[in-house]
Parts: C-alpha cells; structure tokens; sequence
C-alpha cells in the first residue's frame, strides 16, 4: 500500500538533510492556544495591536508584561506531546536534522531537540529593552500571573536599570538575525522539509518552506486543516498522531 504517509517516509529516510519547520499547532495538543483558530486561537480573543507591538509594550508596559508572564506560565505548566517527543527522536535517526520553530515555548527543548532555531524568539529569555542584557532573576518576578488580565509590573535590569521586555519577537520587529540565516541556509540545503502545525501565514518566516520548495526540496506537511504552505505531500491529521507515524515509518528498516 502507497498511503502518503509511507512516500513522506521514503522522502525522509533517502535524506541526508531534514528540516523541520513548526507552529502553533504542534504544540497545541500540548493545551497551548494557536494564534489563528476561530474560535480558541490568542488572535481571536485577544488584540495583537495592544499587546504584540513595541508601541503597545511602551504605552503600557505592565499590560503587555502580565499578558506575556500569562503565557509564560501555561507554557511551564504544559508538557510536550508525541509530536515533540517524535521530532526529537527522528533527529537521532537521520544524518543531519534543523529543527525551525516560530514558537515561543520550550517544548521542543524539553522533549529532547537541540540547537533549535526560534525565529519568533522565546517566552523565557526576557531581555533589557535599554541595554539588551538578558534578564535571568526569576525570583525577582511578581507571582500571580494566572489570567490573562492580570497586570503586572515588568522588573528593572540589574545593569543598567531599563525596561525588561519579553523576549518574543514583535510585530514590525526584525526576526533573530543569526536565527533567520541558519533557517535560510538549511532549506536551501535540505532534500526534505517537513512543516508541522502552521499557517504559513507570517513572513518572513512563511518563506522558509518556499525557499526549501524551490531548492528541491520534498516539502511534507502535517496538519489536519488546509493552510497556506505549498507542500508535494500533505499529512492530513494532528501532530500528536501524524508525526509519530511518519516517524516510526521513516525508521522502520
Ligand atoms: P497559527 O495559529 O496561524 O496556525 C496554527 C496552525 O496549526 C493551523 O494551520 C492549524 O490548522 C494547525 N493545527 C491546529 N492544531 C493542530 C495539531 N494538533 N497538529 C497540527 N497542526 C495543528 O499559528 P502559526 O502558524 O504558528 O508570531 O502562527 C505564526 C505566527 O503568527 C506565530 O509565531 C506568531 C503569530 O502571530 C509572533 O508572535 C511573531
């Protein structure tokens, strides 16, 4: 039987090079929100204009910072689902393995993937929005940060006394630099890419699979609704069910 799982499988284990690209969606199994559903989605509930821009964080800071401490403490409080776990274990398995992710949570890290690429930046490495230092006294943070109203003042950099700010990425924000060209650079040298769990909707990260897509690449993707990213294979499921038998038909001798 030629299922669409088993020539996404093929595609990977003939690869000296696999990409892995992730959104929201692969960590929602893991009771995280994605940004884009209709109805659970944080852009539906929330507005990003008030809180996903530098001009919001400036006009009110203790806003924004209670928001972001909000999600920061759903992210530690959920653990990472098959489809993390499966990542991980297929970067033991292939010669060579990028995973991208435009996720600001730690889940890939904490199933095990390494030297993961965050092109949105991350929920736990809140900077100095003066000096850029990171900021890493966490008992210095307020507690109480369980609803997404809640205000909350941000800390004070122990340097040079600024602002400290989130450590996401932005709207009208630069992506990472250093993150963004290993990105580029790995599609643009990989024989598969896998996208798992995003819109394709936000540039310049939505580029990536495109760039992967014109340099060759077998572009796979898992997700259980149709979405914006133009893929030679698509893996019509959740990523908690799709991945782990993608995964463990790749390895399968
Ligand atoms: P979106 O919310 O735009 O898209 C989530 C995708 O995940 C959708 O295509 C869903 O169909 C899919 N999905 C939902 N559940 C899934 C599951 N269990 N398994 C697999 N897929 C599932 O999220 P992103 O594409 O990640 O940027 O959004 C991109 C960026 O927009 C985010 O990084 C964020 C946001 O604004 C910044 O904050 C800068």
């Amino acid at each position: 039987m030629d299922t669409a799982v088993e020539r996404a499988a093929a595609a990977v284990r003939r690869a000296r090079h696999v990409v892995v690209f992730t959104g929201a969606g692969v960590s929602a199994e893991s009771g995280i929100p994605t940004f884009r559903d209709a109805l659970t989605g944080l852009w539906a509930r929330f507005d990003a204009a008030q809180l996903a821009t530098p001009q919001a964080f400036a006009a009110d800071p203790e806003l924004v910072w209670g928001w972001y401490e909000w999600r920061r403490r759903r992210a530690l409080a959920a653990v990472p689902n098959a489809g993390h776990l499966a990542l991980a274990h297929l970067a033991t398995r292939v010669p060579k393995l990028t995973l991208i992710t435009q996720n600001v949570d730690d889940l890939h890290e904490r199933a095990g993937s390494r030297d993961v690429l965050h092109l949105h930046g991350r929920l736990h490495r809140p900077r100095c929005s003066a000096c850029g230092l990171a900021y890493s006294d966490w008992s210095d943070l307020p507690a109480g940060a369980d609803l997404p109203q809640v205000r909350l003042p941000p800390p004070s950099c122990a340097t040079c006394g600024g602002v400290v700010r989130p450590g996401v990425v932005w709207f009208g924000e630069p992506l990472p630099e250093r993150e963004l060209g290993d990105a580029y650079a790995a599609a643009g040298n990989a024989e598969v890419l896998i996208s798992v769990g995003t819109s394709g909707l936000v540039y310049p990260a939505a580029r990536i699979p495109q760039h992967a897509h014109a340099a060759g690449a077998t572009v796979i993707e898992v997700n259980p609704e149709p979405s914006g990213i133009a893929a030679d294979l698509v893996l019509t499921g959740k990523a908690g069910a799709v991945l782990p038998a993608l995964v463990d038909a790749a390895c399968a001798l």
